[in-house]
This record gives structure tokens, C-alpha cells and sequence, in this order.
């Protein structure tokens, strides 16, 4: 595998100046205002996928945003590698946070990535991440080092919940047969302290509609006689978890997988310090359910966030009014074997038979998706422990994340294909904040530790 490496080396300058491309397409999938930078953005993929030795590529339309397929098929007796990623991104506001503007790539030093770091909006989440890929095979297979067949899948409806690609992996379960799915969209420890993400956690994501009076009232005339929706809002928000943190949607914890205490002890050996979260965050204390340290309530433990909440006036000066209509977002994280419909109904009945009388309340739900577990066992598993490495000198640690990948769990339901996540970035990248960036480090040691993976995996798959 000298020569892929070698290879990896001699275009380290042109896969950076590649990457620059498509990271200046905007390709925010919520806003369809830029449907047709997502559209060029999935072009350029495919050209790159072309371009990097793929026989075979395509474009799918959907109804959403396209999905880019590419193959190469070696030898129907060889191992397939399914490569999943996302080329679109989160939106890039608030814009006026960015130091740089977001889709004008540049590298730049920090304390934490003292080579530099690509900075732009999808740097690591995910164009860095799939790009690797595409580079590592491109690498394989010029160098005559691919030991097994490829097809890549990149979809660009990830970060507004991959509503089209479930109906495509049913529509596709021929083309779409491999023997496992390789995903780099997710992080590792620190940059000396690699690790491999072993669980993501699903989601429910709700709305929710509380309508007073049928028109904006004066506050004068009306207030403290009719209910004003923000405050009930508000207070029915708050009575969602008690004094410890626990959420009180009764049911919602029955399904929970209750982790033993070895397995606990287990991950507690992996290195975090509380002083450097709080600093990094600015806050003097962190917060969260009894009972459970940090990493744990980021991983094992299922949450309840409000992620926006709008009603009233909000314009400059003020304005004396009770709004007729207050509104929220409310996300709950979801743990092994929370089930995404059952929890989003059990939080639709709770909301409302808490509304007050005074009130009436409009639930709904938006896209969710199953928690994923990948078990260390497989050979998978290995392979990927085996390549980080030899990449990095050092055994990689089993790490669960809180984040979540929908499309993953469907994966296994529909096609029957077992994932591994090999990612690559850091908490602090900032992903969809302001000033999102990806190591240089990180973006060619993922290339370099990519096809150790390739070889180690075919080789264990012949065993
Ligand atoms: N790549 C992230 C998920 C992620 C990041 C997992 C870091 C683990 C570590 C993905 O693009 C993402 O942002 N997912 C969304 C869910 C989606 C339905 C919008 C999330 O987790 O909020
Ligand atoms: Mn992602
Ligand atoms: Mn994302």
C-alpha cells in the first residue's frame, strides 16, 4: 500500500484546492433559495466521483435534493465498501458571527489545529469528511491498490433528515448490495486521542402551536383576564422536566437500554475534562440529569431541548400586546431502544393534556430518526481499529456520540447492511455554528488512515 500513500502525498495540494470547490457552493438543503447551488453542488460531486475512477456514476433526482452514486466494480467475488455522505449543509447564519465569509474557504491557525484549519461552512460536517474518501479511493485506484469494490452514496437531504433517501434505498436494494457501509460525519476524541463512534443517538423533532385569543389584544384592556400563549407556552415548557432534570413525559423513559455498570466504568476511562468543556463554553457550570456525568448525559441518556420559540413582538421599542399565538420547536435525543413514533406520540398526548383550558394547543411532527448502535466486535470494528491504528500510533477508543445520523439505522432495516462510522472531526470544529473548520491534520490523516481500512476489512472478510 506504499504507493497509495505515496500517492496520498504527491496530491495533497490539488485534493485541498478540490475540496475549496465544493465548499464554495452554498449547498444549504433547508432553503430552497439555493436549490440550485444543491443541484450544481451534486453535479461537481459527481464530476470529482468521475474524475477519481468511478465507472459507473449517477445522478438520482428526487423530490428533495439529488443523491450522487458512483461505483467500481472490480470483482462481483470481492467485498463491496458502501461510502455514505452528505453534501449539503447547514445554513450559515448568523451570518455576521463569521470571521471569513462562510462559502470563501480559507486556513487559518488555531490553538487546537496549530496546522492550520480549512475554514468554510460544511468544512467538517460533511464535504471535509466524504471527500477523504474520495480522495483516498482515488489514490487506491490509481495507484492498482483497490483491494475490493466501491460504490459511493452521497445524499444532499442529510441535515433536513434524508427525507428521500429511505425511499431510495427501497428502490435500490440490487444496486445498493454491499458488505458494509463506511460513513465518515462524525468526530473522534482530539486529534492525539483517536476514537471510533460506536452509538449515535435518534430523534424526535415536534412543533408546537398554543393559540389563545383570536386576535392580538391590548395588554392593557385584556391582560391578567384572558391567557396570554407565551406565558402558558412557556410554563408548559418548564414543567417538561422536574427539580433532577428528568423529562416528565410519563412513558418516556420505558423503553431506555439501562447500561450496566461495568460498561459505565468503561467509558468513564475515556479522557475528558470538565474544566476545558466549561472554559471552551464559556459557562460556570454544566447541566443536566442527576445521576449521570457529562459525557454520559451526551451520550446514553435521552434529552428534551427547545431549539427556537417565537411569538409576540419582537420588533425594535415595544410594544404592549397578548399575542393571539405563541410557537416552539421542541428536539428530544433518543437512546437505544427509543422508538422516534412512539416517543413523538407520548410527547403529543402530554402537551396536551397539560394546555389549561384557556388555550388551545396544535402539536406536530417533523422528521425523527432511530439511535444506532455498532458492535466492537465485528470485523468491521476491527478493520477500523486497525487503521486509525497504524495512522496514528495509537489504539482507538469505542466512544458513543449524541449526534444523530437518521438514515443510519435504515441501513441495516433495509438493506441488511451493517454500518462503521470512521470520523474524523472534533467537538470544536463548530459544526453548524458560526466558523466551522476541519484540521488540515484531520482531512489528510482520515485519507491516509482510509485505505488501511479497505485492506484490513477485506482481508478479515476472507478469514
Ligand atoms: N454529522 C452530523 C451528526 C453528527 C455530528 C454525529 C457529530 C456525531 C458527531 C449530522 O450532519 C447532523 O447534523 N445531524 C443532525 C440530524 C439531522 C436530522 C438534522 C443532528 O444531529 O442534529
Ligand atoms: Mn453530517
Ligand atoms: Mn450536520
Amino acid at each position: 500500500m506504499k504507493k497509495t500513500q505515496e500517492y496520498l502525498q504527491n496530491e495533497k495540494n490539488r485534493f485541498l484546492n478540490d475540496l475549496f470547490e465544493l465548499l464554495r457552493i452554498p449547498s444549504i438543503s433547508a432553503d430552497p433559495s439555493y436549490k440550485t447551488d444543491v443541484a450544481k453542488c451534486a453535479e461537481k460531486v459527481e464530476y470529482f466521483l468521475k474524475n477519481a475512477g468511478c465507472e459507473l456514476t449517477q445522478i438520482f433526482p428526487t423530490n428533495g435534493h439529488p443523491i450522487v452514486y458512483g461505483e467500481k466494480i472490480i470483482d462481483k467475488e470481492l467485498p463491496t465498501v458502501i461510502v455514505y455522505g452528505h453534501y449539503d449543509v447547514q445554513p450559515a447564519d448568523p451570518i455576521e458571527l463569521w470571521e471569513n465569509p462562510a462559502f470563501e474557504p480559507i486556513i487559518k491557525k488555531t490553538e487546537i489545529h496549530p496546522d492550520g484549519a480549512i475554514f468554510a461552512r460544511g468544512s467538517c460536517d460533511d464535504k471535509g469528511q466524504f471527500f477523504m474518501h474520495v480522495n483516498a479511493f482515488e489514490a487506491m485506484s490509481k495507484s492498482n491498490e483497490l483491494p475490493c469494490n466501491v460504490k459511493f452514496m452521497i445524499e444532499g437531504e442529510e441535515e433536513v433528515g434524508s427525507e428521500h433517501l429511505g425511499q431510495f434505498l427501497q428502490e435500490n436494494k440490487v444496486l445498493l448490495t454491499g458488505d458494509i457501509i463506511l460513513v465518515s460525519d462524525t468526530g473522534m476524541l482530539a486529534n492525539d486521542t483517536p476514537s471510533i463512534t460506536t452509538g449515535l443517538r435518534g430523534l424526535s423533532y415536534m412543533e408546537v402551536e398554543v393559540t389563545g385569543p383570536n386576535r392580538d389584544l391590548h395588554s392593557g384592556l385584556y391582560g391578567g383576564c384572558v391567557a396570554n400563549p407565551i406565558n402558558i407556552l412557556c410554563s408548559m415548557i418548564s414543567s417538561l422536566h422536574d427539580e433532577n432534570q428528568h423529562i416528565t413525559i410519563p412513558g418516556f423513559y420505558d423503553q431506555v437500554l439501562e447500561i450496566s455498570d461495568e460498561e459505565r466504568k468503561e467509558m468513564a476511562k475515556a479522557p475528558f475534562s470538565i474544566d476545558h468543556y466549561k472554559k471552551a463554553l464559556d459557562i460556570n457550570e454544566v447541566h443536566g440529569e442527576k445521576g449521570f456525568s457529562t459525557m454520559e448525559r451526551a451520550s446514553i441518556r435521552p434529552t428534551l431541548d427547545v431549539n427556537g420559540i417565537w411569538g409576540g413582538y419582537t420588533g425594535e421599542g415595544a410594544k404592549t400586546v397578548i399575542p393571539s399565538k405563541a410557537y416552539a420547536k421542541i428536539s428530544m435525543r433518543l437512546v437505544p431502544n427509543q422508538d422516534p413514533e412512539t416517543i413523538s406520540a407520548l410527547f403529543q398526548k402530554h402537551f396536551e393534556s397539560i394546555a389549561p383550558k384557556s388555550v388551545k394547543v396544535k402539536v406536530t411532527a417533523h422528521h425523527g430518526g432511530y439511535p444506532v448502535l455498532t458492535p466492537i466486535d465485528s470485523i468491521a470494528y476491527q478493520a477500523a481499529s486497525f487503521a486509525y491504528e497504524k495512522a496514528f500510533n495509537k489504539k482507538p477508543i469505542p466512544v458513543r456520540s449524541g449526534g444523530s445520523i437518521p438514515i443510519i439505522a435504515l441501513f441495516e432495516k433495509v438493506l441488511g447492511v451493517k454500518t462503521i462510522m470512521m470520523g474524523f472531526g472534533l467537538d470544536s470544529d463548530a459544526i453548524h455554528s458560526p466558523n466551522e473548520h476541519y484540521g488540515l491534520f484531520n482531512y489528510y490523516k482520515g485519507m491516509e488512515t482510509i485505505p488501511y481500512f479497505y485492506h484490513k476489512f477485506v482481508e478479515l472478510c476472507k478469514k
